[in-house]
């Protein structure tokens, strides 16, 4: 219909959002915001919706899925919307025994170490996360023309909770069979790629007019290790979405030696941390992508002037950048002040207004 853009189902406002346009390389009226985690714990209105409520039961009920994906869009004036999960939601649908911990992070019963545990790893069908498919109805009604960003854990990610059975340092059973059985590594890898790429095609079906995919953990690794034993898997995922022509992003955490093969693997957008500077990481991705970040979320513990003066050298080095999404360089930390991060999005808008 005419209020639908040439990129699959959503209104012409979403397509034309600033967020999108950043993401697509284009000209924006200002510079797009939003924080990874911005729904969450840092939000009083969060902790009273989720009271008694545990993590992964609250991922699976559309109505307060919705209610959570919102409480940032209306506090903050952000430019997206971030779908609320978790990256373990779709092992859990295919049926891995694992939760989500308070304070500690996804546990998984019993972990992927040999060949005889992959067959534990089965396809995921839409049905699987039905409630997914209904949340992000929902969403895009409410949303107008506030784009939703749909998004799953990369495989390298995935793969260290169910080999670790839990959150990792140093990410050793990961690495040992990693090393030590690369078939098998290359393997399991493949399988997650699948299932990571059957839950991303469900979100943008539903709806969601990004993704983003979070290999946070792959930091731990060389780049002739990332080339050779994530790259392929990661690749499967972002050339298993790239028909849908909606932006890919890819964000890691202490990846300044990977920003280019992370690039490579098939992202339009790469998230960058706060260990490079902006104009560096374009240097290190090359031409034709975009980037996001990088405010260190503790800088948001200073005073008004200090986030300031940060974002400010933030956007300085973003000014010859061809796209430029303004995030943190990692998630917002649950003991944030809300109204660092409102004030922090009025102080990009304003500053950048075109
Ligand atoms: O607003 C948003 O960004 C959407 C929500 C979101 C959650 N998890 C909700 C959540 C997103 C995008 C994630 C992704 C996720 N989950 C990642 C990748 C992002 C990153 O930070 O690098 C990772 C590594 C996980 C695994 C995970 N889940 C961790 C490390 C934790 C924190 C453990 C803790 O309690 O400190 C979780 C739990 C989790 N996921 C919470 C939330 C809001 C906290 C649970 C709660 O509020 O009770």
């Amino acid at each position: 219909s005419a209020n639908q853009s040439p990129a699959g189902k959503q209104p012409t406002a979403t397509y034309e959002s600033a967020f999108l346009k950043a993401c697509r390389r284009e000209a924006v009226p200002h510079t797009p915001v939003w924080f990874m985690r911005q729904a969450g714990r840092s939000l009083p209105e969060y902790r009273k919706v989720r009271e008694g409520i545990p993590m992964l039961e609250s991922c699976m009920r559309p109505e307060l899925v919705t209610e959570i994906t919102l409480q940032p869009v209306r506090r903050h004036g952000v430019d997206a919307a971030i779908y609320f999960s978790d990256i373990v939601v779709p092992l859990k649908a295919i049926g891995i025994d694992l939760d989500i911990k308070p304070g500690i992070g996804p546990v998984v019963e019993s972990p992927i170490r040999s060949r005889a545990d992959l067959a534990r790893l089965r396809d995921l069908t839409p049905e699987d996360v039905s409630y997914v498919t209904e949340a992000i109805g929902l969403l895009t009604r409410e949303l107008g023309g506030t784009p939703l960003i749909g998004f799953a854990g990369a495989p390298f990610t995935l793969a260290s909770y169910l080999v670790e059975g839990g959150p990792s340092r140093n990410h050793e059973h990961t690495k040992a069979l990693m090393y030590g059985d690369p078939q098998l590594w290359a393997d399991l890898l493949d399988r997650l790629a699948d299932i990571t790429a059957a839950f991303l095609k469900v979100q943008i079906e539903a709806g969601a007019s990004a993704v983003q995919l979070f290999d946070s953990w792959v930091g731990a690794l060389a780049p002739a290790d990332y080339r050779s034993s994530v790259l392929p898997a990661s690749r499967k995922v972002f050339e298993a979405v790239a028909g849908y022509g909606v932006p890919r992003i890819h964000f890691g955490v202490g990846t300044g030696e990977l920003l280019g093969l992370m690039g490579e693997a098939g992202a339009d957008v790469v998230g960058v941390d706060w260990r490079v500077p902006l104009d560096e990481a374009a240097r290190r991705v090359g031409p034709g992508k975009a980037l996001q970040g990088n405010l260190d979320p503790a800088v948001l513990f200073s005073s008004r002037e200090a986030v300031e003066t940060k974002t400010r050298e933030i956007l300085d080095a973003a000014a010859g950048l061809e796209g430029h999404v303004f995030n943190l360089g990692h998630g917002v930390l649950p003991s944030t002040d809300p109204e660092a991060l409102t004030r922090l999005v009025e102080y990009v808008h304003t500053e950048t207004a075109r």
